[in-house]
């Protein structure tokens, strides 16, 4: 079955609900989503929203620009910064306007609290910039929004999970989706085709992503032949619940949670002295694994303890009540009265698809334009968040580039953009992917492959990396791939079939893993999330540059193209 629509937009988080409200305005607009969309990532970002309103303390736009330069360690492209920061303010009011239940001041406007990495007057002491409803934000943003989007007539087509992009000649017109409540594929045909796919982190063990955050567009992308950027860059957010790295909202240590080691210490002191535990995240997340390896975990243990017990049950239970359900459900542990055990925890993809500040997927290091295809959110690269990206500046990032796409895409068809054809195969193309894998005779368990990926990425490509490490995850992907190959799904059923998701979800993972991995090796040098033992220091000489990397029948190919600079030359970063 083929589906016309002028706008297909594949995820339903805050980027492609944003998108999908923008573009539905003029043009006919359809989102894909692979969960229902109220059940996208997005409703587990906590903390908030970054925004300078300057509702409790003096802010401005330039303070936020420098953070962000600054918290990406001089990698993210300055233009596409300053639109973020500059476009913030509007995007906050438009939200609440459409009904976000912010927290409130006691005049009524919307609280901020402060969060790593966000200061006042260029750098001096930590700001409340960080807009929140309570410690459910995106919650609260990602129901609004599709409540607008519903209002709008925008089409849902939930539960389709997309298994093909179709891009030829540099054109894309559509996609392939398999429906996994009723079986069966579909062809949607678009005059543009926009991925806001989201996050990857469950391709390791510990972290605090959806069991859905399985970077399949970045893996589609991958298999169509176009470019990721900067996948090397992987934030380990600094407090996910011991064991499982559950996300503990940087929230906590925003209303004044602090760290503590073994011996009793506040060891921010050590490691960020004038920032402590409200430096960046790639600061924070070296400093307590540095604690950790060092053996000054609690017990010798691989955790260190958050202390939120002084904020009181009060401000708690105001400002963290869900944090406060999450801890004392998976860990027992009452946060109003005990330590939470906290160690860091794979969070969120600095890099992506490539797509410039319209939303455009690019294709090569001149910043080519694939005609039809854009991108935002997590899944994308615009580059706002370089090397390390500063918390809450990822919803906020998600609602300003997406607004951008969906108006960006609908110009180009109000312009006169059309379909392009599709691809004579385009339906085969998809029955093959699930053939394939149904028809797999093997012995491989999916589950122990992905169990051993996730396992070993927490060891060799993970907080701290070296050439030893990244050369033998790269010879464990290798090995994984070809068991891969291997795989027997048992179930054959065409209705939520489950156990076939998991595969291609699976494979989809030892895609984009690889290019993280390349990305890694090859860049010798240590930048915000990307910490080399054996390469400490930042070199702007040789690797102020993006990464752009391409899977071919021979491995990755990388190749590199210029930041953009435009107010902030680099300086040391020091917290
Ligand atoms: O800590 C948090 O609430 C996470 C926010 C973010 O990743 O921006």
């Amino acid at each position: 079955m083929v589906h016309e629509h002028d706008v297909v937009i594949v995820g339903a988080g805050i980027a492609g609900l944003y998108a999908a409200l923008e573009s539905s305005r003029s043009v006919d607009t359809a989102v894909l989503s692979k969960v229902y969309p109220t059940r996208s990532h997005s409703i587990s970002a906590q903390g908030g929203t970054a925004a300078p309103l300057g509702n409790m303390e003096d802010d401005s736009w330039e303070w936020h620009l420098y953070d962000t330069v600054r918290g990406s360690d001089y990698l993210g492209d300055q233009d596409a910064q300053e639109i973020l920061v500059r476009e913030a303010g509007e995007v906050a009011f438009e939200l609440e306007h459409m009904g976000v239940p912010f927290s409130r001041t006691e005049e009524g406007k919307i609280a901020q609290r402060p969060f790593g990495g966000h200061y006042g007057n260029f750098g001096k002491g930590p700001i409340r910039r960080c807009c929140y409803a309570a410690d459910r934000t995106g919650h609260a943003m990602l129901h609004t929004l599709y409540e607008q989007c519903t209002k709008n007539d925008v089409r849902f087509y939930s539960e389709f999970f997309v298994l093909s992009l179709l891009v030829e000649n540099n054109v894309c017109s559509g996609v392939v989706a398999w429906d996994m409540k009723n079986g069966g594929l579909h062809v949607f045909h678009g005059k543009t085709v926009m991925f806001a796919t989201g996050g990857y982190a469950r391709a390791w063990k510990v972290n605090t992503n959806a069991l859905s955050n399985t970077g399949d567009g970045m893996a589609l992308v991958l298999q169509a032949g176009l470019p990721l950027e900067d996948m090397e860059f992987v934030q380990y957010h600094p407090t996910g619940l011991y064991p499982s790295g559950v996300l503990v909202t940087e929230g906590a240590r925003g209303e004044g949670g602090y760290l503590i080691n073994n011996e009793g210490k506040r060891f921010m002191e050590k490691y960020a002295p004038a920032k402590m535990e409200l430096s960046p995240r790639d600061v924070v997340s070296r400093s307590i694994q540095t604690e950790i390896n060092e053996g000054r975990g609690i017990g010798g243990k691989g955790y260190v303890h958050l202390d939120m017990r002084h904020l009181g049950k009060q401000a708690i239970m105001e400002k963290l009540p869900q944090i406060h359900e999450l801890i004392l459900k998976f860990s027992g542990i009452d946060a109003i009265t005990d330590f939470v055990p906290i160690l860091p925890t794979a969070h969120y993809a600095m890099g992506g698809i490539p797509a410039d500040v319209n939303g455009r997927v690019i294709m090569d290091p001149k910043n080519t334009p694939v005609t039809g295809f854009y991108a935002a959110g997590e899944g994308a690269c615009v580059s706002v968040h370089g090397a390390n990206r500063l918390g809450c500046n990822s919803t906020m990032d998600c609602a300003v580039y997406g607004r951008r796409s969906g108006r960006s895409m609908a110009r180009h068809i109000q312009g006169g953009g059309e379909k392009a054809s599709l691809p004579k195969d385009a339906l085969d193309r998809g029955k093959a992917k699930i053939e394939d894998f149904l028809s797999r005779k093997g012995n491989e368990n999916p589950a122990s492959i992905r169990d051993e990926l996730q396992q070993t990425m927490m060891v060799n490509c993970g907080v701290f990396r070296e050439e030893k490490l990244l050369k033998k995850q790269m010879e464990i992907i290798k090995s994984l791939g070809e068991r891969f190959q291997r795989v027997q799904v048992g179930y054959k059923g065409k209705r939520f079939n489950t156990e076939l998701q998991d595969v291609i979800e699976l494979g989809n993972m030892l895609d984009f893993v690889e290019a993280i991995v390349a990305s890694g090796l090859a860049r010798t040098e240590s930048r915000g999330a990307h910490s080399r033992t054996d390469f400490p220091k930042r070199d702007d000489v040789n690797w102020l540059k993006h990464t752009l990397a391409w899977k071919t029948d021979s491995g990755i190919r990388l190749d590199y193209k210029p930041v953009v600079i435009t107010k902030y030359k680099p300086e040391e970063r020091k917290f």
